[in-house]
């Protein structure tokens, strides 16, 4: 069996599992020689640990200093006659075995993280393996749905503005062209929902029921990530249904840390770096600025990854060398400091003012952009030999 990418507009349809293992491979050598983590956690609870920043943040636990023994949570799908399966279900497979062949306990569990079900897992697997602590919680979901408890049936996110339309650009993956998108301000409905899918309430009712299964270690620590951005992408971010729904993620911080504070432990949210991951191609109009900043920041040598990000929000932020988590007044942690400097921001305007449907693979970094999105599925690796076959059992042979 060959595997080549396959893309419909944002979306990759397959995944090649020895490049999965090679960008996992990638990222940890990154971590190994990076500034280290020194005063990191014994164990982690990674919820959405498969792809894009959960991984990243598994990876420099386990990898960048700390060694940290993680138990990792995600939905993603194996091999079956409909297809390879998904690149998180190979991300889990390969990140275990690098961390076990390193002598660091790593343990996946694959189902839906909204579900009582995984709750009690993650709680009967804590128990037996992890000692019944851990000392960090991150909760790294993205997602489109969530079911209600109540009614089962499903809230669904709407990435839109708030009060007036929206109108920009996006890039098609697919057909490597940028096409206008005009988007309908979000009814009252739709920014409910998507505050319940993205907001923080599945994460609150997680340390909820963590804390009464008592499996919280003295002092554990839970941080959530959140993106704020710039003027660029207020309109479609901030200031749309997503901003909403991080709002509320920020509030619900506030809350866990008050209540955390009977066992000693906090709550932070970390503010990223706009990323190319699975769930940020979905952003209709970010592509353009994405573009923009990815040029700018390789330019100015500030370019960071998903993997730099995390290795450098454990180092510097979330574990300092010394002294209490680094955070801005209003308690944020904030990593997306290097977007936001005004010479990245200035020159990323001069960028955006410029660029049309002719040239934006010139004035943007398009090779980045592509190399990015195509590495998340296992493709795009120089040193992997796509045209070698891969047998079908070998894959199904590989559990999570
Ligand atoms: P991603 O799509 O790469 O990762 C999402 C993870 O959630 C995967 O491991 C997936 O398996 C898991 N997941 C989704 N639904 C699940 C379910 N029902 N049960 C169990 N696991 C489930 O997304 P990404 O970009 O890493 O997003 C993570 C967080 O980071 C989000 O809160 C996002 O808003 C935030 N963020 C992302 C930025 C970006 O540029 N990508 C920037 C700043 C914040
Ligand atoms: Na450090």
């Amino acid at each position: 069996m060959i595997i080549k990418p396959m893309i419909q507009g944002v979306i990759a349809r397959s995944a090649h599992p020895h490049g999965c293992k090679e960008a996992i491979r990638r990222q940890i050598s990154y971590c190994r020689t990076a500034n280290p983590i020194s005063q990191g956690p014994k164990r982690a609870l990674i919820l959405g640990a498969s792809s894009g920043f959960g991984l990243a943040t598994r990876i420099a636990l386990a990898f960048g200093g700390a060694q940290t023994e993680t138990l990792g949570v995600s939905f993603e799908r194996g091999p079956s006659e409909k297809g390879t399966g998904s690149a998180g279900w190979y991300n889990n497979i390969y990140f275990r075995q690098a961390a076990e062949q390193a002598g660091i306990k790593a343990v996946n569990l694959v189902g839906d993280a909204f579900s009582p079900a995984i709750r009690q897992q993650v709680i009967d697997t804590l128990r037996a393996q992890f000692d019944g602590q851990v000392d960090l919680i991150v909760y790294s979901l993205a997602s489109g749905v969530r079911p209600d408890p109540a009614t089962g049936e499903f809230w669904r996110s709407s990435i839109k503005p708030i009060g007036k339309p929206y109108q920009g650009t996006t890039l098609d993956l697919e057909r490597q062209i940028l096409t206008e998108t005009i988007l309908p301000p979000a009814t009252e409905q739709e920014i409910h929902n998507t505050v319940k899918v993205m907001g923080g309430e599945d994460w609150a009712s997680w340390i909820e029921t963590l804390i009464q299964a008592d499996v919280l270690a003295p002092g554990c620590k839970t941080m959530a990530y959140s993106y704020i951005g710039s003027s660029h992408t207020n309109p479609i971010y901030h200031h749309g249904t997503l901003g909403r729904a991080k709002a509320h993620l920020h509030q619900t911080a506030d809350q866990l840390h008050q209540q955390l504070a009977t066992v000693g432990g906090e709550a932070y949210v970390a503010v990223c770096k706009a990323l190319i991951t699975k769930a940020s191609v979905f952003i209709p109009g970010l592509s353009p600025y994405l573009l923009a900043l990815f040029q700018v920041m390789k330019a100015k040598g500030l370019h960071e990854g998903c993997i730099e990000q995390m290795q450098r929000l454990l180092s510097h932020r979330l574990y300092p060398d010394s002294g209490p988590v680094i955070t801005d007044h209003q308690r944020l942690i904030r990593v997306d400091d290097w977007e936001l400097s005004e010479d990245v921001q200035q020159e990323v305007s001069r960028l955006l003012t410029q660029m049309t449907a002719k040239n934006f693979r010139e004035l943007g970094d398009m090779d980045g952009y592509l190399n990015d999105f195509l590495n998340l599925n296992g493709f795009g690796f120089d040193n992997i030999d796509y045209t070698r076959p891969i047998s079908p059992e070998e894959l199904v042979r590989l559990k999570p």
